[in-house]
């Protein structure tokens, strides 16, 4: 017998599961979603890592509500309108210097793809054609495309899908509980893991490789922090072998960290970054990539009536995204909620996801700007079962939060209270103390 919910098959989703009890919401407003029958849960991940200004911001729904009115669509090839151009000259007055050109996508998947084929595409316009090799790092997450899923290192989302791109390598990841268990921001331990890429280099010799892509801090994996120095190593050894640094910026972008994005953060410049979900706050889909105007400025040659980069997708730049972003943006300035994950807010937050520690299970706690990891011990034989089970129990009692693996995951809207903090803790001790 066919019911409501077979049509649909759900991403990500044990959909077997989901659909014998399913978990619907209907309307969001500020901190908050609601259920169909109205009940009020805490929105303790922004979503998905996008909801950064909170929910339903009277901006940017204005904005997009104009814009659908005025123009829905415009063609992005060889036409433009003026909201694309005023949204990327806000944008890279928030980006760290030089990273001023941008190019629009629709997700962090295409963002990704797009930053590698212009890192392969950049050398060969420079006349270094044969370095196409692309490094990513395990554990990464770089979305679901082929690019995205041959430089991530999850195991589950690359073992069903073939061969993925040739020319691919992985440097170790930064994961080093021994040493870094309970660490508040980041670690003490384990810059020297950026000298993996030596190793590589070893291997392979640097006129191959193209580039490197991390997120600084590692998000659907489980919330990795870089260590201290970490980034700025992978940085020296980038520009010592002429090899571009790509920093994923898809969550750490638009203030998760307490900047605009985590290169500020961390004083660490990427040559190439990858943005999405906060562009827009969620709101329409779209995407970016930011890129060093040498970069930008390599392709500018030959018969300027010549395409000088043949990419781009239908809804670059599509008008009601773009109308969402400049609405985002606005919201973003008035409030200072790109620094406000910073300071005190912060330590609140730190000390807040810190007080877990000690309860049954709880093997490892990370934090650093809104960002919160609690990684619990599995249940033998059962990964993952555990953390899902504190994920269900949190919903029932109306706080929404993420699990990857047998990590429970924290990011919520940076418009957050201290009150709604420690809601969301309460709420998550009493389901670990019932879940032990
Ligand atoms: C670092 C990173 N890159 C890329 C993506 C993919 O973004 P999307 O789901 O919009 O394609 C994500 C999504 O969570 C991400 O965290």
């Amino acid at each position: 017998m066919r019911t409501e919910f077979d049509a649909y098959w759900m991403p990500f989703t044990a959909n077997r599961q989901f659909k014998k009890a399913p978990r619907l919401l209907a309307r969001a407003e500020g901190m908050h979603y609601y259920t169909p029958d109205g009940r009020k849960v805490l929105d303790g991940v922004a979503g998905l890592w996008c909801v950064n200004a909170g929910h339903a911001r009277p901006r940017i729904v204005e904005a997009i509500r104009a814009q659908a009115g005025e123009m829905d669509y415009a063609p992005p090839f060889q036409m433009g309108h003026p909201k694309a151009f005023e949204l990327a000259e806000r944008l890279v007055q928030l980006t760290p210097p030089g990273l001023n050109r941008v190019f629009y996508t629709n997700s962090g998947s295409e963002s990704v793809e797009t930053a590698l084929k212009m890192a392969i595409a950049y050398h060969r316009v420079r006349g270094e054609g044969q370095r196409t090799r692309l490094i990513g790092r395990e554990r990464g997450y770089h979305g679901v495309n082929f690019g995205g899923i041959s430089v991530g290192g999850i195991v589950a989302n690359r073992r069903m899908f073939g061969t993925l791109l040739a020319g691919v390598d992985h440097i170790r990841h930064t994961h080093d509980p021994q040493r870094n268990a309970f660490s508040r921001g980041q670690p003490a331990h384990g810059a020297e893991f950026a000298d993996d890429l030596e190793r590589l280099i070893a291997l392979h010799d640097a006129s191959t490789i193209a580039a490197v892509i991390v997120e600084p801090v590692a998000g659907s994996t489980g919330v990795l922090i870089p260590p201290q120095g970490y980034l700025q190593r992978l940085r020296e050894i980038c520009d010592k072998h002429g090899i571009l640094l790509i920093f994923d910026e898809v969550i750490t972008g638009f203030g998760r960290l307490g900047t605009p994005f985590a290169a500020q953060r961390f004083g660490v410049t990427p040559d190439i970054m990858t943005v999405a979900k906060g562009i827009t706050n969620g709101c329409v889909p779209m995407g970016a990539v930011f890129v060093k105007q040498e970069i930008h400025d390599t392709f500018m040659q030959g018969p300027e009536h010549l395409i000088e980069f043949f990419h781009g997708y239908t809804y670059s730049a599509h008008p009601l995204a773009c109308a969402a972003g400049l609405g985002t943006l606005d919201t973003y300035a008035e409030e200072g909620l790109l620094e406000r994950g910073s300071g005190e807010l912060e330590s609140y937050f730190e000390n807040a996801v810190h007080s877990l520690k000690g309860l049954p299970r709880v093997i490892d706690i990370r934090n650093i700007g809104l960002v919160g990891a609690i990684e619990l011990e599995p249940i033998p034989g059962e990964p993952a079962k555990r953390a899902f089970q504190v994920f269900l129990d949190c919903w029932e009692r109306g706080v929404l939060i993420r699990t990857t693996g047998d990590t429970i995951a924290l990011s919520p809207p940076l418009i957050i209270e201290k009150s709604q903090i420690d809601q969301i803790v309460d709420t998550l001790r009493g389901a670990l103390q019932r879940a032990a």
